[in-house]
């Protein structure tokens, strides 16, 4: 095969062309700096992707009864959020000036409407109806946040696995609501504590459930921050108080009982 041969292979696999042809500024010129704010939303877009996939696979694994391969693949799921905290680093090198050359042209776009962290948030067990509302029907954002807001989370599923691995998982548990939200509960600790003290592949498995939890806690601290440093107290493009909305969303666990046990092991 020829290097021309290889090198049409690639392009064409990874859709090479297409793929570069989709940045396009708005500002005049364009500024400068438009291009890397396109370029990384972009990107995250492609690992949110990642991460649902990824994410689906975990809840399989789960409901297939392999706790180790459902280790590999939260391994996995980390290290891609390790990298998608560090990224916001380069951002960080847009100064508050900077971002202000193409800001306006950005009216009310804003990660806010980004689907796929809402899919995200939806299949950890973060649910809302009203989120969904600010899709319009008929999209692939809205069919796609539809059927995760219907779906069991990823902690329903391991609330099923564990009651498969002989724990006394109650009934109202295994048969909730998957659209309600994981509320905090006293029976589930109890079992977790238990866990916890004489279960050691599946406390690691927790463990690694807490990783990601904190993982994603992360990424919500360090975007509050660059938030606050790049448009500090203004309102955001999407229409929110901005940090101050942001601020609000900090204190949110996604598996609650994992870190109320803390105090009581
Ligand atoms: C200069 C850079 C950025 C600024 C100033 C910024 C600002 C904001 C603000 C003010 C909000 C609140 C909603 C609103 O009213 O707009 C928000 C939400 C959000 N942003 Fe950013 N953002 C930036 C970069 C990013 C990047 C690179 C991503 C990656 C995809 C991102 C993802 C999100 C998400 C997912 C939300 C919704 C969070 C939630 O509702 O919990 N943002 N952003």
């Amino acid at each position: 095969m020829s290097d021309n041969d290889a090198a049409v292979a690639y392009g064409n696999y990874l859709k090479i062309d297409e793929l570069l042809s989709l940045q396009h500024p708005r500002s005049e010129g364009p500024e400068h700096d438009e291009m890397l704010f396109i370029v990384i939303h972009q990107v995250y877009e492609l690992w949110f992707k990642e991460l649902l996939h990824e994410l689906d696979r975990v809840r399989t694994l789960l409901e297939q009864d392999e706790p180790h391969r459902v280790q590999h693949t939260l391994k996995r799921v980390l290290t891609i959020l390790k990298v998608m905290v560090a990224q916001l680093d380069i951002l960080e090198t847009m100064t508050p000036l900077e971002f202000l050359t193409f800001r306006q042209r950005l009216e009310a776009a804003s990660g806010f409407q980004s689907d796929q962290f809402r899919q995200l948030e939806f299949t950890l067990g973060i649910k809302s109806e009203h989120a969904i509302a600010r899709f319009q029907p008929g999209t692939r954002a809205r069919a796609a946040l539809e059927r995760r807001y219907r779906e069991p989370t990823v902690w329903d599923a391991f609330l099923h696995y564990l009651a498969r691995e002989g724990y006394t998982v109650p009934p109202a548990h295994l048969h909730r609501d998957p659209t309600v939200p994981v509320e905090p509960s006293p029976d589930i600790q109890t079992i977790l504590v238990e866990l916890y003290r004489h279960d050691t592949k599946n406390a690691e498995l927790c463990e690694r459930l807490v990783d990601l939890d904190e993982g994603v806690q992360e990424w919500r601290y360090r975007h509050v921050k660059m938030v606050e440093r790049t448009i500090g107290t203004k309102r955001g493009t999407g229409g929110s108080s901005g940090a101050a909305y942001l601020r609000t969303t900090l204190a949110q666990p996604i598996f609650p009982d994992l870190w109320e046990i803390r105090a009581l092991l």
